[in-house]
């Protein structure tokens, strides 16, 4: 049951894919709240017991509770528990009490959400542009058993995990990518040249350390130019990206959304020409500077312009590249080059004068310092979209959304029935129709192994399965123990990537001491890759999620409603990573009776059957512990061990984990080349597990 209510007359985002007519009267459970000047507050009081999910990609708890969230698409690398907003905007939550319900802020421009925050009891929205609300309830003659699906037998549905099918069905079908997209996959800032690609695939096949993609960060690129590769030092991409795919491993280039000023350059001059960048108030193209200096941004918010930078990817995909993420799309400015030039001259204005007291000096750092990611740039230029001349700073969260979007709509016409690797970092609730995300700079801290685990329920309710971390650490130097605990996490993560900046230390697994550990960690994710795949591929053609807290499936167990270091892992699992250095295990409840299953690699498994309650779970580093729920089964891939790439990996031949007492039936994603999309929905097997 949706209700849809409109205040003001929004920017359609086009998050929906379902046009619903607008309700009268007042969004309840929802009350006008006191408003400041601009502002739209809407407020409701929070009883004792409930709990807050969702929001996408925000720091803290899976329980939202306690804290003020912004929604303002922000390129910022330090993600402390103080954050005020990170790349994505993602504005649906479940308010899971009494009588739960779901809400759905449809707004593109700036929002906060004080969950307890100013007061404990009391949820307060404000919206500083116009939105549409959907405030959807548990649907009752669907409350217990999906009846979309076929699936038998039909998993049952709590009512939040009813109101997050119905937001689903209301935005949309979430991406799948091709099957090698959930390869594991090792990336960094600074591979500086073929021969680095090249030594990182020999360093992991030497190793015989399992690989299905190298990613191309900006370097691949001359002078940080879309749409361009520096010859110098990749003289043959296209050769590069075949001699890799003969050894089943993909290139995977960045795209950035700024593309460079420069006279002569073909994508600068052609989108020029035809008036495709973002313009200033004067239809002059805002220049703003970002990794390739002085640059403009296409305005993937017109449809012409869209389509057309949509189609710069070609001069990749004619290499045989098959998958792209795209960055720098909040859109991360490192300055307006106008605020710029005032900058430089204030600051010629300290030049042989005594700075005053340290205020002095605060002001002047500031001058260049306070450039970046600037409201006043956001507010000065506009964008010529289907509605009208729209200034930035209004619909500023769906920028990254728009340019994926670009992406896939090329890749539509490209090549219609295939499915493309596709993810950004900056994105808004729509954009899961069309790609991933990765969650952006995180750091070499054992706290973000945490952050990680947070995230990834919230971000399933609002569509984003294709999701994933930098594993290991993006910022600052990494350790071999963090990253093994970070990889015995990313083994259930969709997106498994290890990812690290310029100038970090060595990151990829071949260059540690305890090479069987890495190999033991990586070949799980093979393994479980049957199970995964068909998880993944039934979550996003039904609207459900791959990763739950705990209490989505038991609402009534007081201690599962405040865990937030475990989550549901499809169907049949229960995940408890460890998170804590020089840690030997970590505690675990358990909601009911499980089967623990360690896998010490892929060929070694062992089973346990450990009561409902509290237990200390001890944890090799290298070694994946995971549970079982009872009346559950899950495939693994009999022969992961000797996979080099999911190409490689036999899923012929299968072996059962169950924990069950009688015969169970487990639908198996049997997704044979991987590519296509018509196909995927027939590709479900029903296997009959015998007990
Ligand atoms: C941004 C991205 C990061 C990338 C870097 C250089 O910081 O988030 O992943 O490595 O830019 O392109």
């Amino acid at each position: 049951m949706i209700a849809k209510y409109r205040f003001g007359s929004p920017f359609p985002t086009e998050a929906t894919v379902v046009d619903l007519p607008c309700a009268q009267g007042s969004p309840a459970p929802f009350c006008a709240a006191e408003p400041e000047e601009g502002e739209r507050r809407l407020g409701l009081h929070l009883s004792a017991e409930d709990i807050v999910y969702g929001l996408g990609e925000q720091p803290r708890g899976i329980n939202k509770r306690g804290w003020i969230y912004r929604s303002w698409n922000t390129d910022d690398p330090i993600h402390t528990e103080g954050i005020p907003a990170m790349y994505g905007s993602h504005n649906f939550f479940v308010v899971c009490g009494e009588k739960p319900f779901g809400a759905f802020f449809d707004c593109a421009g700036r929002m906060t959400f004080d969950v307890g925050y100013t007061d404990p009891e009391e949820l307060t929205v404000t919206a500083y542009e116009d939105f549409d609300l959907y405030i959807i309830r548990p649907d009752g003659a669907r409350e217990t058993a999906e009846n979309q699906s076929d699936r038998t037998p039909a998993p049952v549905l709590f009512p939040v995990e009813d109101i997050v099918r119905q937001f689903r069905a209301l935005i949309g079908q979430s991406y799948i990518p091709p099957k090698w997209g959930f390869g594991y996959a090792q990336s960094r800032w600074g591979y500086a040249s073929e021969g680095d690609i090249c030594e990182v695939a020999d360093g992991y096949a030497e190793a015989e350390l399992p690989l299905d993609a190298v990613y191309l960060d900006i370097d691949y690129m001359e002078r940080y130019k879309d749409f361009t590769v520096d010859l110098s030092r990749y003289p043959d991409l296209k050769g590069l990206n075949a001699e890799m795919a003969a050894r089943g491993i993909h290139l995977v280039p960045i795209v950035d959304a700024a593309v460079k000023v420069e006279d002569g350059y073909p994508v600068y001059e052609e989108g020029v020409e035809k008036g495709y960048f973002c313009k200033d108030a004067e239809g002059i193209p805002y220049v703003v500077g970002v990794w390739p200096g002085d640059s403009v941004l296409p305005d993937v918010l017109n449809a012409d312009a869209r389509e057309w930078f949509g189609s710069g990817y070609k001069f990749l995909l004619d290499m045989g590249i098959e998958g792209f993420w795209n960055d720098m799309n909040e859109p991360a400015l490192f300055y307006g080059k106008k605020r710029l030039e005032t900058a430089i001259e204030k600051t010629g204005e300290y030049k042989g004068k005594n700075i005053g007291d340290i205020g002095g000096f605060w002001k002047l750092s500031g001058l260049i310092g306070g450039l970046k990611n600037s409201d006043e740039d956001y507010n000065a230029f506009y964008h010529d979209t289907a509605v009208g001349r729209v200034c930035h700073g209004e619909v500023h969260n769906l920028y990254g959304y728009y340019m994926t979007r670009s992406a896939a709509e090329y890749f539509e016409k490209y090549a219609p029935d295939k499915r493309f690797l596709l993810f950004s970092r900056s994105s808004y609730i729509g954009m899961h129709r069309y790609g991933g995300i990765w969650t952006g700079d995180n750091c070499s801290w054992w706290s973000h192994i945490l952050l990680n685990l947070k995230m990834l329920p919230s971000l399933n309710m609002c569509g984003f399965l294709y999701v994933g971390a930098d594993l290991g650490g993006f910022g600052e130097n990494t350790t071999e123990d963090l990253l093994l605990r970070w990889l015995a996490l990313g083994v259930f993560t969709p997106l498994m990537r290890n990812h690290t900046t310029l100038g970090t230390r060595n990151q990829e697994c071949y260059r540690f001491k305890n090479r069987k550990a890495f190999a033991d960690v990586l070949s799980v994710r093979y393994a479980i890759f049957p199970y995964l795949y068909s998880e993944y591929v039934a979550c996003a053609l039904e609207g459900r999620m791959l990763f739950r807290p705990l209490s989505f499936a038991y609402p009534s167990d007081k201690r599962a409603r405040g865990v937030e270091d475990q989550l549901l892992f499809g169907d049949s699992a229960m995940i408890a990573p460890v998170y804590e250095q020089n840690a030997k295990g970590r505690y675990v409840y358990l909601p009911e009776r499980m089967k623990l299953v360690r896998m010490r690699g892929a060929a070694d498994v062992s089973e346990e059957i450990w009561e409902a309650g509290d237990h200390f779970m001890e944890v090799e580093p290298g070694e994946v512990a995971f549970f079982l729920r009872p009346g559950k089964v899950m495939p693994l891939a009999a022969d992961a061990a000797k996979a080099k790439n999911l190409a490689s990996l036999d899923e012929s031949k299968l072996v059962w984990l169950k924990f069950i007492s009688e015969d169970t039936e487990y639908r198996l994603c049997r997704d044979e080349d991987g590519y296509r999309k018509s196909s995927l929905k027939d590709s479900f097997v029903r296997v009959v597990v015998k007990a």
